[in-house]
């Protein structure tokens, strides 16, 4: 385990078999549709890399960049589409792919799903690998949630703290020395 974690929420193999598991449920519930999965980076690339290949359906992928929020701008709606989908989406079935959703900030300052759904997107859905309730700000509708949990900042598979991390194969808790290194 790496210095830094205090302690591993999901295993490589937790996290492998729940893809497996919102893959199957995803590929039943998109047979005889064309899907399109659009991640928003960049925490969600990894988790988007694997659950594409549980899924058993006619799929392509795309992504989004926003930029983040910072201090109040959050309640000032400033939140911005930096690098839209490349792909054509009329008639597509989108699934919206993020990595964790916290406050909900994120997917209902970017109008994400207003707009896609605007340009002739069929249906548009969301699907998050972790879902952080006890954090809500807003009211966000996740389709499919992979791990509910606790209010911790976690990092791994695609999540960072400061633009590390990222690659650990596990999902963990970092020590709070970490944060109070860099404060
Ligand atoms: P929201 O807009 O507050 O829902 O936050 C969504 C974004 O905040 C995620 O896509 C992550 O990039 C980041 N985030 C929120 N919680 C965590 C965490 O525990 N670890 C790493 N990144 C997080």
């Amino acid at each position: 385990m790496h210095p830094d974690i205090a302690d591993i929420l999901f295993s490589k193999d937790d996290i492998k078999l729940r893809i497996a598991m919102m893959g199957r449920q995803i590929s039943a519930d998109y047979k005889d549709v064309s899907l399109l999965l659009v991640g928003i980076l960049k925490g969600s690339a990894i988790f988007l890399a694997d659950i594409l290949r549980e899924i058993d359906a006619d799929v392509n992928y795309d992504f989004v960049s926003i930029s983040s929020y910072c201090g109040d701008t959050s309640s000032s709606g400033i939140v911005r589409v930096i690098k839209d989908v490349d792909a054509d989406i009329s008639g597509k079935h989108v699934l919206i792919v993020e990595d964790i959703v916290d406050t909900g900030w994120t997917l209902r300052l970017s109008y994400l799903k207003e707009n896609l759904l605007t340009r002739g997107a069929e249906s548009v859905k969301v699907c998050a690998l972790l879902d952080k309730p006890s954090r809500r700000k807003v009211e966000v509708n996740i389709d499919y949630i992979g791990f509910v949990i606790d209010d911790l900042f976690v990092v791994g598979y695609g999540l960072d703290y400061d633009g590390r991390y990222r690659n650990l194969p596990y999902i963990g808790v970092l020590k709070p020395e970490v944060y109070n290194r860099n404060n």
